[in-house]
Parts: structure tokens; sequence; C-alpha cells
């Protein structure tokens, strides 16, 4: 029998305590449409995806749900059992939220709530026509408590692929697909959104988001600079509830066969194989921000 695997990052549930603001950043910034808003929740589209950001109001921040898709090769119930094996409980819930009829909601071991699903409702909202636009929902990073058992439910229980390191336990980098990375797992005592991040088109792109959230009173925090693991060249800037928002292009490519990153001309070595780095900055750019503290 085929075993559990998600393949991506589909939506993050947001609790907000400025439930407009958020609204208008995810559509007027972030150029997302709402695909539908149901008892004070809103859910917004980044094209085809029924939802790739919810905004459910709250009197504090943080975040509610994260949402994966699995690769539909086990029925819900296949998947509940093998968790159950592996120890983690998990319930199927049928028709708790729109877009998705029926989905396995769990806990992680940071204590984050997931909900896998095989499958989600399309919308016909389409891609926005202003604001920044990017082509997906790319990555979290969170910080978590039980980093290593965390790391590990991720990597046993859901199929992740453990790439690179920053620091023997700052970034901890996880893919489900062939991105660098789905998951930067960073060690702490406490767990919460380190950063979200979207994925952007190309370099000028980049430059055009960057002007564009300058224009909406959105400053860059760090960036723009290429980063070592993943070499993604990153801009960071805080949404209206001051999460950390991540915009990113030009990232590695895992090729999970062969277990190395798709050649590069700026890669350090070849082949390039997942490592431990010791810096965040591929091209040694320093900022008043630590990102390692945001
Ligand atoms: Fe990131």
């Amino acid at each position: 029998m085929s075993k559990v695997k998600v393949f991506r990052l589909a939506y993050v549930d947001f609790y907000s305590k400025n439930t407009d603001s958020m609204v208008e950043y995810y559509k007027n910034t972030m150029g997302y449409r709402i695909s539908e808003e149901v008892d004070g929740v809103t859910y917004l589209s980044n094209a085809l995806d029924h939802h790739n950001i919810v905004i459910t109001p709250s009197d504090t921040k943080g975040i509610r749900r994260y949402g994966y898709q699995l690769d539909g090769n086990l029925s819900l119930e296949e998947v509940q059992e093998q968790l159950h094996v592996q120890g983690i409980n998990s319930t199927i819930k049928v028709d708790i939220k729109p877009g998705i009829s029926r989905l396995i909601e769990l806990q992680d071991p940071a204590g984050n709530t997931l909900e896998l699903f095989t499958e989600m409702e399309q919308t016909t909202v389409g891609f926005g026509t202003s604001g920044i636009v990017p082509h997906k929902l790319g990555h979290v990073a969170f910080y978590a408590k039980n980093y290593q058992n965390t790391i590990e439910f991720y990597r046993d229980a859901l199929g992740f692929n453990f790439t690179d390191k920053i620091g023997e336990a700052f970034a901890n980098f996880l893919s489900c697909n062939t991105d660098h990375h789905t998951l930067n797992i960073v060690a702490s005592d406490e767990t919460r959104l380190h950063h979200i991040a979207f994925q952007l088109k190309d370099a000028s792109h980049q430059c055009a988001s960057s002007d564009l959230l300058a224009k909406q009173g959105y400053p860059i925090i760090w960036g723009p600079s290429r980063h070592t693991a993943g070499h993604n060249i990153a801009t960071y800037h805080h949404d209206p509830d001051q999460n950390v928002v991540e915009l990113y292009t030009d990232m590695d490519i895992l090729i999970p066969e062969l277990g190395i990153f798709e050649p590069r001309p700026w890669h350090e070595e070849l082949p390039l194989k997942p490592k431990v780095w010791e810096s965040l900055s591929a091209w040694g750019t320093e900022f008043e921000v630590d990102l390692a503290k945001v």
C-alpha cells in the first residue's frame, strides 16, 4: 500500500484581530480574490483553489489552521489508519467548511492544527488583475516546541524530505514536492508563525512588488537578498497584523530521486546536496532586522 504523502501547502487560515485590514491587504496588496464569506470568515483565492488564505476573526492574531493536500493515492480512512499505527490521533470531518467537503484534522507535535484533504472545490474567480498577484503560496516557517519530534512527524508521517539546515537548530527545511522547502521549522520553546511566503514570477516581479508595497505603506524589513539555504531571492514585510510575509523568486529545485538540487550558476558547490549552512545570506548582505528574531 502507498504511504501517506502530502504534496503541497494549500492554505493558511489566520486568526485576525484586524479582519477588515487583513482582507483589504490580501485583496488590494496581494491581489487575491474573495471566493466566499461565511459567518464572518473570509475565504480568498489566488486563482483556482477555493481558498489559499482564510481570515477568521478573533481577539488575537495567530494561525488557526494549515491546510495540506494529500496525493490522493489513499482514502482519508486509509490515511487515518496509517497515522493511527504511528500513534497519531486524527479525526475525519465532513462539511465543516466551504470548499472542502471531507478532511482529516490533526495536530503536529508542535501543537499546530492541520487539515489534510484530497479534493478542494475550484473557483471561477481567477487571478487578480491588480496588486502583487504571486504565483502561489510557497511555504511557511514556524517556531516550534518539540521541534525534533515535529520534524520527524512531517518526514515520517506525512512524507516530507529533509533538505537543509541553517545552524544545528535554528532553521530546518523540509519539502513535500520539488521546491527546496515547504516548511521551515525553527527550534523554540513556543509555537508560533515565523513567516509565510509567496512565490513571485521573477526578479522584475520582485522589484515591482517592493514598489507596490512602498506605495501602500508596507516597508521592506529585510532584503532583497539571496538566501543560502534554498537560494531564493527574498524580501520580507509585515502584513496589517504584523505577521511577517516573504516574497521570493528563484528557489532551488529539489531532485528527490538524486538527493541533489538542480545545478545553478550561483551554487557554491556542484552537485549541491542538502547540508548545514552557517549564514542566512548568500550575498553576505546584512540588514538591521535580525531575521532569526522576527
Ligand atoms: Fe522563507
